[in-house]
């Protein structure tokens, strides 16, 4: 197990607006929470999306959502949750965020009853966990290892590149500029953001801490992590 799972540990508000602006979403955005629970962090962050093409201040979000900075065009959320009884409840959460149109209906949750330590990550580009040190030490190498893997085929498919005397043939010269365009669609590419809560992941360089408070608790705040991906 990564996270106990008797009592559901959740992340306060706070502390999720926090982890919106460290993720700085953008439209091709895919943001997992790893180990879901009941689906919250999700639903938060996808009721702040608007769809592509309204702005923040000029167009009417269908959901009638109150407009402040957090608002973004982010519309994939995956949930990963190894209990099957706290995966139905997320589904449910959604579907209920859906139907009060809490959430847009542009926007997709997909919830995933899983074991987080093997899942591919490889499409998303931004990852939320709220996990216990031992978990976060178990899925540190396989978040890790996949984004090393991913650069890896990125530059063996821009190696011929790197050599246009390989590229004669009209054949050849059209893979060239495929490659090319790879590695331009690459080089676009925002790092990946890793976001904790609660816990820091060891050995990885910090980007940005911030102490966020819990409502209820009186004098309470806890901290939330950002690190690139790679
Ligand atoms: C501390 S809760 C966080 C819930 C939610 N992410 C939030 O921040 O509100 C951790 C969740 O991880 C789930 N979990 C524990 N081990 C897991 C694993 N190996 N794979 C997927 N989920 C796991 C638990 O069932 C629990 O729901």
């Amino acid at each position: 197990m990564l996270a106990p799972r008797k009592t559901l540990w959740s992340t306060p508000q706070s502390a999720i607006d926090t982890a919106i602006a460290f993720a700085d979403l953008h439209a091709n955005d895919v943001v997992y929470d790893v180990g879901c629970g009941d689906g919250r962090v999700l639903i938060q962050m996808a009721s702040k999306s608007i769809p592509v093409g309204s702005s923040s201040d000029s167009a009417v979000s269908p959901c009638d959502l109150p407009r402040n900075s957090q608002h973004h065009h982010c519309h994939r959320f995956v949930g990963i949750e190894i209990s099957p009884e706290r995966a139905e409840e997320a589904r449910a959460n959604v579907q209920r965020a859906k139907h009060d149109n809490r959430i847009g209906q542009h926007v997709s949750i997909e919830i995933k009853c899983a074991n987080a330590l093997e899942v591919d990550y490889n499409d998303a580009t931004v990852i939320f966990l709220y996990l216990v040190p031992r978990g976060l030490r178990l899925i540190r190498p396989i978040l890790w290892s996949q984004a090393t893997n991913q650069d890896t085929v990125l530059n063996r498919t821009t190696d011929s590149r790197d050599h246009p005397a390989a590229c004669e043939k009209s054949q050849l010269n059209k893979r060239c500029s495929n490659t090319r365009q790879v590695q331009q669609n690459n080089n676009n590419q925002r790092p990946r953001r890793v976001i904790t809560y609660m816990n820091p992941i060891e050995n990885k360089v910090v980007l940005k801490k911030e102490l966020c408070k819990v409502g209820n608790v009186e004098g309470a705040a806890f901290p939330i992590y950002l690190y690139h991906l790679g």
